[in-house]
């Protein structure tokens, strides 16, 4: 189908939104957008882009980091494993490849963190390999032009519509045509409400015509989503206070946060200090509240996070509080910590009222 291609190209060339990412051949900076990219979308994504490519401007200076640093410049993005594997990789690049980001399609799929959308995306950008990137945006472009109700999610879809994408492919610009369909996908041939009069396949869109636009793609699972109730609680004395380090197997693994207590349903301020739980955490310390938040509620693609603030003043020290993954430092400097974008709101929120 060289008119689907030709088509696309040609509106590309006229629609596509200037982004630092596409200004560049470099698989470096296009590995690092497309990971941000797959966390958020274009327009917050863009300053962490920039703020990664001005710290970091090559492999070898992302790979030298600390880690910390990368984690407190990813902050706000969420799902931090990403963060560590983009950390981790280039560490091999720098060493295994001597800074030089592999051109072969098998040897970046290799890449810890870097799956099928990601290699082929470098593999097309960077170095112009005919390899079809399948992201959401080309699901639902493939899907409806032509007019295909294998679920996305199934692996007959994913392997149908992977194969399609390949024999659509331009094989003298893959890199274009790649480019040229995810952007066609997120600005023209949007999930809800698309302006279908103004899109360039509209003569050959099989949805279009059977008016069956909002019925694609078709989606076999729904997402289970698990609810958590989380009170942080915000020790004071003197000035310091107590954060951990999350080390777990969890979400925000390596982030810093507030020692925490963790419940099966939500608790009213009478049971939350009459339960067990703070009874063992708060021992024989005395104290008083000083504030219980309003519920912070945040989601997460599988959870959804009901967090509390529970903020208290101890009369004595607080030493035996503090855990093994716990220290305790000077309240204004939690600002240096990498902290859950939750955590952060509730910072931000409390500044602005003191
Ligand atoms: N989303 C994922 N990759 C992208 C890219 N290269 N340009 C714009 N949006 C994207």
């Amino acid at each position: 189908m060289k008119r689907f291609s030709k088509e696309i190209i040609a509106w590309y060339l006229i629609n596509k939104r200037d982004l630092p990412w596409r200004n560049t051949n470099d698989a470096y900076l296009i590995w690092l957008s497309e990971i941000i990219l797959q966390q958020t979308r274009v327009d917050q994504g863009m300053a962490y882009y920039l703020k990664f490519a001005s710290n970091f401007p090559t492999v070898k200076h992302l790979a030298k980091a600390h880690s910390d640093k990368v984690m407190k410049l990813w902050q706000g993005l969420g799902y931090y494993s990403r963060a560590r594997n983009l950390h981790e990789t280039s560490q091999i690049i720098a060493s295994v490849y001597k800074g030089k980001f592999p051109d072969v399609y098998e040897d970046i799929l290799s890449l810890k963190g870097i799956g099928e959308y990601t290699a082929a995306a470098i593999a097309s950008f960077a170095f112009n390999k005919p390899h079809a990137v399948v992201d959401g945006n080309v699901y639902r472009v493939l899907s409806r032009v032509f007019g295909i109700e294998t679920p996305i999610d199934s692996s007959m879809g994913k392997k149908e519509f992977y194969q399609l994408a390949n024999e659509l492919i331009d094989k003298k610009n893959p890199g274009l045509f790649n480019q040229a369909i995810m952007e066609l996908g997120a600005i023209q041939c949007k999930p809800i409400n698309p302006d279908c009069s103004l899109c360039p396949l509209n003569a050959m869109c099989v949805a279009f015509a059977k008016k069956r636009i909002t019925e694609l793609p078709v989606k076999e699972k729904k997402t289970k989503v698990r609810n958590r109730f989380l009170y942080y609680i915000v020790v004071n004395y003197k000035g310091k206070t107590i954060i951990n380090k999350r080390i777990g197997n969890d979400i925000w693994k390596n982030l810093y946060d507030f020692p925490l207590i963790e419940t099966a349903k939500e608790l009213s301020e009478t049971e939350f200090f009459g339960s067990e739980q703070w009874q063992q955490f708060i021992g024989e310390t005395s104290y008083t509240i000083t504030s219980v938040s309003s519920i912070h509620k945040h989601i997460l693609s599988h959870q959804k996070i009901f967090a509390r603030f529970v903020e208290i003043n101890c009369k004595s020290s607080f030493s035996k509080l503090v855990s093994d993954t716990a220290i305790i430092i000077n309240n204004k400097d939690i600002q240096k910590y990498a902290v859950p974008r939750l955590v952060d709101i509730y910072l931000e929120k409390r500044i602005k009222e003191k």
